[in-house]
């Protein structure tokens, strides 16, 4: 039976129809599938893991609650990571240097119009871009020294930009060291601590550079909030060990372990030292009050008498801008034990530190790529 013409046109229709739906579902599925699978892709790169040499697993992702150390450099952030190294839970390691340098790459594309509306149409956007350096930093941190439930990076000038580390990372923490800027200046002087824009010639100019990068720094601190940023006296910290490192392990949800208290027992088991960075040999000995004063006498007059308009941050700091030395406290009998040990075997040390640190460092002066980078014109 032949059904009449409307009704055959009707039926072809439907065909048409029901065939076109078919493709487009199959179509629609292949692009959601393949979409998902590229989704799905992107989700598993997130979370990426590092095995021990025991194969303990851990998995390391931008939600970690990474810790931060900063400060100017010869502030103690060495001391500080070394101690945090000597717990269990924790590792630091040396200083990486190529991530603040990429961080402040970012800074000098954003600073510059032309340059961030390039990226912006090469579609490389704020979100593009930061994801990109958080996986660099985070690989790096992750992978350049041993695994640990928790990571932590010590590059001194990278809380500088600290808010935008926290955008990254949003459970991190930073602690900052600060230090009397005397005692800074005078151990970048003396130890000829290369840093961009400090004239190692001159007190004045160094307090003034020290006095600018601390003030930037205090106010990321600030804006951070305390909840995401400890300020650490470096005075009071090797007065009061103990005290200062309760505070500062609370404050990172870390539990207490008396082997922050000596930290120079895991040297190369627990604390791997660069035989590069300035302040290794330090670190090696217990937590002592030589590096307190050593700056008191060195000192020009003409930068003495002009100390409180040179470096008003001493005063803001709680550091008394006209006394030489100022007076920073008494010792817990166990460190004040500690210093006159270490003064009794000087030679004992001195030896042990040459030893460890035989590629030396005084080797000619370094050029400009090789100074720490502390000129972010956006911060300082
Ligand atoms: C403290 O750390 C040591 C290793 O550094 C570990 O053997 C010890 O069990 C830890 N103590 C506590 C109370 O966690
Ligand atoms: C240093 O001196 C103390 C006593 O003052 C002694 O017990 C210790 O063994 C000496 N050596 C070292 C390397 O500390």
């Amino acid at each position: 039976m032949q059904l009449p013409r409307p009704m055959r046109g009707g039926l072809r229709k439907a065909a048409c129809f029901v065939i076109c739906a078919l493709t487009l579902y199959v179509v629609l599925q292949a692009i959601f599938s393949t979409a998902q699978d590229k989704s799905s892709r992107m989700i598993s790169t997130q979370d990426k893991y590092v095995a021990t040499r025991d194969n303990k697993v851990y998995e390391y992702n931008r939600q970690m609650p990474l810790i931060f150390i900063g400060g100017v450099p010869r502030s103690g952030t060495t001391l500080m990571r070394a101690m945090l190294d000597a717990h269990p839970d924790v590792r630091c390691g040396q200083e990486t240097r190529v991530i603040p340098r990429l961080l402040q790459l970012r800074f000098h594309w954003l600073k510059s119009e032309k340059e961030s509306m390039r990226l912006e149409q090469a579609g490389i956007t704020q979100e593009v871009l930061n994801s990109a350096i958080a996986a660099f930093t985070m690989e790096i941190i992750a992978k350049h020294g041993e695994p640990a439930p928790r990571l932590c990076n010590k590059d001194p000038l990278l809380i500088k930009m600290g808010s935008y580390v926290i955008d990254l990372f949003p459970n991190a923490k930073f602690i900052f060291m600060v230090r009397d800027g005397r005692a800074t200046a005078h151990s970048i002087i003396t130890r000829k601590v290369t840093i961009t824009g400090f004239d190692l010639s001159s007190y004045r100019q160094c307090l003034k550079k020290w006095n600018s990068a601390v003030e930037a720094m205090n106010n990321q601190c600030r804006e951070m909030g305390k909840t995401k940023c400890l300020r650490v006296p470096y005075e009071q910290l090797v007065l009061h060990p103990k005290e200062w490192m309760e505070k500062v392990l609370k404050f990172l949800d870390i539990p207490w372990n008396d082997s922050v208290l000596h930290h120079e027992d895991f040297i190369n088991n627990g604390i791997s030292l660069s035989k590069v960075e300035r302040s290794s040999d330090q670190v090696i000995k217990p937590v002592n009050l030589e590096a307190l004063t050593k700056w008191v006498g060195n000192i020009p007059e003409d930068v003495i008498r002009d100390m409180a308009e040179i470096a008003p941050m001493l005063s803001v700091l709680g550091y008394d801008p006209y006394a030489n030395p100022p007076n920073y406290g008494k010792p817990d009998d166990q460190v004040a034990q500690k210093t006159k040990d270490i003064q009794k075997n000087k030679t004992i040390w001195d030896r042990k530190a040459k030893e460890m640190f035989s590629l030396g460092w005084d080797n000619g002066a370094d050029r400009e790529t090789d100074k720490d980078p502390s000129d972010n014109p956006n911060l300082t």
